[in-house]
């Protein structure tokens, strides 16, 4: 078979990784998928910037967009990162183009998903992102594929590395916010803006989509009670502790008689349940349904090389469908309004 052409755009943190990856694994890829994935086109803001990737004889492109619609390309896999700008122009651009698109950008997806996915769908081409929510952890496929049948009651879980690995170095090892913020900038955890992670903006895109997925409800983002981190003490977190509990960032979504409801904030968990021995980078994904009960994920929530394995198996899924397949709905069907939880008076 011929091999799938990838065209890469963003090769920061996880852009890079996806790049080192693919040409690493190569040959394991292609036994998997029955054909070669080849990168043939990058781009990126500074052409001379060292990345410590080998781009063969990938083309470069300045303009993202250019390389979102040239010819050449099956799937364009976008890593910039916004919810506007260059990152939203090149995925439209790609998918009105008939092109695939893997994006690992939950913002884009939180304020533009709903139109993105119907230009995909209209096109009949995949918008992958499992990417997007918990980094590594296959959440997007288990809730689209493996649990097809369930109707889910409940969505919950920390949705954000940056956040708990600030919160579990500042309870192990008493170090401030900020010295373990840097530390999480440092290791390529947070986003471009961390503001996004620890005032909570992050788990609520994330959330956002799990809740689609969760109820077959437009994605709604603007809808979440929103707390972040950012207000958390040494003195709270002993507090706590003496307790018996442990502070951590939750994304919690659940049906209920008055509509779904979705919050994000700070929550004392029992030191002896499972979600508090979720540390560090790790998240984990609680969900609860009729028929297979709960399910609990965990695994690694972010950095480059977890993200770039969530990429990688988006991109592996196209090289193995077939043109002409048609495609099922990227975020549900029918994708009815949100109807904004109300608190009884
Ligand atoms: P980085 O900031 O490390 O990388 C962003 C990349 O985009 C850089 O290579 C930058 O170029 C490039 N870029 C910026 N503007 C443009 C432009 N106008 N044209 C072309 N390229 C451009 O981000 P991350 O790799 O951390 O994140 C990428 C995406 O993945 C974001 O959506 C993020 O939310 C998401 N994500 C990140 C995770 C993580 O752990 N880091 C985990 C899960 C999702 P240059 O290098 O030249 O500056
Ligand atoms: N900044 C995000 C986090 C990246 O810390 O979880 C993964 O989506």
């Amino acid at each position: 078979a011929e091999a799938l052409r990838v065209g890469i755009a963003g090769l920061g943190t996880v852009g890079a990784s996806v790049v080192r990856v693919l040409h690493d694994k190569a040959a394991e890829l292609a036994r998997q998928c029955g054909r070669a994935i080849e990168v043939v086109a990058v781009s990126a803001r500074d052409p001379r910037r060292e990345r410590g990737i080998d781009l063969g004889t990938a083309s470069w492109f300045d303009d993202p967009v250019k390389l979102a619609q040239a010819d050449g390309i099956d799937v364009f896999v976008e890593l910039i990162g916004g919810d506007e700008g260059p990152a939203r122009a090149c995925v439209k651009a790609a998918l009105e183009a008939g092109r695939h698109v893997v994006t690992a950008n939950k913002a884009l997806l939180a304020k533009h998903g709903v139109a993105l996915a119907e230009i995909a769908e209209k096109k009949g081409v995949l918008l992958n992102y499992e990417a997007a929510v918990a980094g590594g952890i296959p959440v997007i496929k288990t809730m689209r594929e493996a649990m097809a049948g369930n109707s889910i009651s409940r969505v919950f879980g920390i949705l954000n590395g940056t956040c708990n690995y600030i919160l579990t170095r500042m309870e192990a090892e008493g170090l401030s916010f900020e010295d373990c913020l840097k530390d999480a900038q440092r290791l390529g955890y947070a986003e471009a803006d961390p503001t996004f992670d620890i005032e909570g903006n992050d788990t609520a895109h994330k959330l956002s989509i799990l809740t689609s997925l969760a109820f077959g409800t437009k994605i709604a983002a603007d809808s979440i009670y929103l707390e972040g981190i950012s207000n958390i003490t040494q003195a709270d977190i002993r507090a706590a502790g003496e307790l018996g509990y442990r502070i951590k960032l939750l994304g919690v979504a659940q049906r209920t008689d008055s509509g779904i409801e979705q919050r994000v904030h700070p929550t004392m968990v029992p030191t002896a349940s499972v979600i508090a021995q979720v540390n560090g980078v790790t998240n984990a994904v609680a969900i609860e349904t009729d028929i297979l009960g709960e399910l609990l994920l965990s695994g690694p929530g972010a950095g480059g090389n977890a993200t770039a394995s969530a990429v990688i198996g988006d991109i592996a899924d196209i090289a193995k469908s077939r043109p002409g397949f048609q495609h099922g709905p990227v975020f549900g069907r029918p994708a009815k309004e949100l109807v904004p939880y109300k608190k009884a008076q």
